[in-house]
């Protein structure tokens, strides 16, 4: 046997015991020729004592060797002195003490990474050397948790009856949005290949295929550009169900985060989540993934405001924009300075301004309150809910600007005010999404998630005369002002299916061209079917409390968008590109040559 227990186990109950133990060297410390090692491995570490005169082979061994090297030990356990013992680890009651210690590898004697969450290198170079990143206690946690998670979310899926189902990671261009990853085909020369965004068509083949609960834990590809948020690749609980509902999608999802918020962090959710439509979510938090850790609601306050001699507020209103406050508690003495940054925070997401007042001795203060008579002043305080030693802020725009902006505020204000408590986890499912959206550089209409999402029954006759009007079936799921998942109720029916396609201004031939074989699928038997996909580093990310998806995932990509462990992408043998048939251009020509 290479080790008898590992670097965690041993404790009173084992000492007078001999032990073989396999593991790398945290680090050896010397007292005076008595050496202590402390011996790590993925389950804890264990003190090693190494005695010259109990092993001089040993000690002599032991003194040659750097940190990170990897020894088996074979000693017998003993019980440290009571000034000695260690009451942070599991094994700190005991120690080894060495009769040999062998050496399995030696680790050069100076490291490119800390093996240490209190130093940590700089991140590029720790992702280079992320096996030794990797040993870090944070890191070795977050990954294990994961796996946790992970299990939780089979086993809760497996109980409800969905099988885990493959699909291709090499497939046809799917419509979803972000840009495609291809593998040029060697067999067909001029084709390619993608790798998959989501599986989302090839669920609903499952569907049609009659399997009737799907889910697969997927990886998705979509070259886009990286944010703490986003990954190159990265995954999700991707799941699709027949002759179900929204309903039944909210139910199912509720238990599956249910069960891996107790198994990850032993956390009793309390679903059901709770439901705010899309209007809703924009009006009262500027945001389709609002933060309800903290209350702050912004109020619409367009009536009253239109009615006042304040140009922009009479302005916006006037051209069927909306006037919005929002109340910012005890916050009559912010700078000047803070009030500039969170306008040009307002501005950032495309506001004209932001209108700052402070609501003192019954009224407002500010230098737009010489333009709000006393009434207009009190009335604005009420409708927005605001308190005596407030700041009120005011945003005047087109509604969703308006909103969004104001949004924006409610955000930096939560976080700047100390309102966002920890280790709470507030649910919501976002309902009623308009079904298009407009697109202003294109002058169309486009899906608003993807062309697959049917309509509300209601609407669906007034989809050529008010596309603007049509809610769509679909659904997010919020936690914590993140979107953790993104799902819908698919269309079934091939017609229905076409005239979604001309709102959005695509082609039969265009369709078909691209996914010819779902719609042509439709037309053999098709259930009603609907599902969602909750991205699974955002869930861990957030459960872990960390900024950075990279934390939840063994070998991510850097924020350049390079794996650096193995440093790719990489140039290719110049027979490869003949094989595949596809030539560089200058500029990667360029590129190799330098
Ligand atoms: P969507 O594109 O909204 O929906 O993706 C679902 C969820 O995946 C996560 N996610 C990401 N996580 C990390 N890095 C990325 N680059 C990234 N992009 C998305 C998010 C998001 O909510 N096929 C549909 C789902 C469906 O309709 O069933 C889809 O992929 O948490
Ligand atoms: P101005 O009339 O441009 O001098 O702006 C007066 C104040 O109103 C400034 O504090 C601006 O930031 C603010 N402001 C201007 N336009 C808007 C708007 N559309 N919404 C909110 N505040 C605005």
């Amino acid at each position: 046997m290479l080790r008898t227990h590992t670097c965690g186990d041993l404790n009173l109950s084992h000492v007078g015991g001999k032990v073989t133990l396999c593991g790398w060297i945290q680090v050896i410390r010397d007292h005076g020729g008595l050496l202590f090692i402390d011996l790590r491995d993925r389950y804890g570490i264990t003190q090693v004592s190494v005695l010259p005169e109990r092993s001089p082979d040993a000690a002599e061994l032991v003194k040659s060797l750097s940190r990170e090297s990897v020894v088996q030990v074979v000693g017998e356990v003993v019980e440290r002195p009571k000034e000695a013992v260690n009451r942070n680890i599991a094994t700190g009651g005991i120690e080894v003490r060495a009769d040999s210690v062998k050496v399995i590898t030696r680790a050069e004697s100076i490291l490119p990474v800390e093996v240490s969450d209190d130093k940590k290198s700089n991140e590029e170079v720790r992702l280079k050397y992320r096996y030794i990143d990797l040993r870090r206690p944070s890191l070795q946690s977050y990954i294990e948790k994961r796996h946790v998670v992970t299990e939780a979310i089979r086993r809760s899926l497996g109980e409800l009856g969905f099988l885990d189902i493959q699909t291709p990671v090499l497939v046809r261009s799917t419509p979803e949005g972000a840009r495609d990853f291809v593998v040029p085909s060697r067999r067909y020369p001029g084709k390619f290949f993608a790798l998959p965004q989501s599986p989302q068509l090839y669920k609903q083949l499952l569907m049609i295929a009659g399997f009737d609960r799907y889910y697969q834990i997927a990886p998705c590809f979509r070259d886009e550009d990286q944010r703490a948020d986003r990954q190159l690749m990265f995954s999700q609980v991707d799941l699709e169900m027949s002759f179900c509902d929204e309903e039944d999608v909210y139910t199912v999802v509720e238990k599956v985060v249910s069960d891996s918020f107790k198994a990850g962090l032993g956390v009793e959710l309390a679903p059901p989540f709770m439901r705010i439509t899309y209007k809703d979510a924009m009006d009262r938090f500027g945001s389709d993934k609002p933060d309800l850790r903290f209350a702050m609601e912004m109020k619409d306050v367009t009536d009253i405001a239109s009615g006042s001699d304040f140009e922009v507020f009479r302005a916006a209103a006037q051209s069927g924009g909306r006037v919005r406050a929002l109340a910012a508690p005890g916050c009559h003495g912010m700078t000047r300075r803070e009030v500039d940054e969170l306008t040009e925070l307002a501005k950032a997401y495309k506001a004209k301004g932001l209108v700052a007042l402070k609501c003192l001795d019954g009224g407002m203060t500010g230098s737009a309150a010489k333009f709000l008579s006393p009434e207009m002043q009190s009335a604005l305080i009420s409708a927005a809910g605001a308190n005596e030693g407030d700041m009120l802020f005011f945003t005047a725009d087109k509604p969703i600007v308006s909103a969004v902006a104001l949004g924006q505020v409610r955000k930096a204000l939560g976080r700047k005010l100390g309102l966002i408590p920890k280790n709470v986890y507030k649910f919501c499912w976002i309902t009623d999404y308009p079904m298009f959206e407009w697109n202003e550089e294109e002058n169309k209409w486009d899906a608003m998630h993807h062309i697959f999402t049917s309509p509300k029954e209601e609407h669906i006759e007034m989809m050529e005369k008010d596309p603007g009007a049509v809610l769509g079936r679909l659904y997010d799921l919020v936690l914590n002002g993140n979107e953790l998942g993104s799902g819908s109720i698919r269309i079934s029916d091939p017609a229905l299916q076409r005239r979604v396609m001309k709102v959005i201004g695509m082609a039969y031939e265009q369709a078909e061209a691209k996914f010819g074989f779902l719609l042509k699928a439709y037309n053999y038997g098709a259930p009603i079917h609907g599902g969602i996909a909750l991205g699974l580093d955002r869930l861990l990310a957030i459960m872990l409390d960390l900024d950075n998806l990279k934390d939840v995932i063994a070998f991510p990509q850097s924020s350049q968008g390079a794996s650096l462990v193995d440093d790719c992408p990489n140039f290719i043998d110049p027979k490869q590109w003949q094989e595949l048939h596809i030539k560089p251009d200058e500029v990667a020509l360029e590129n190799m040559e330098d």
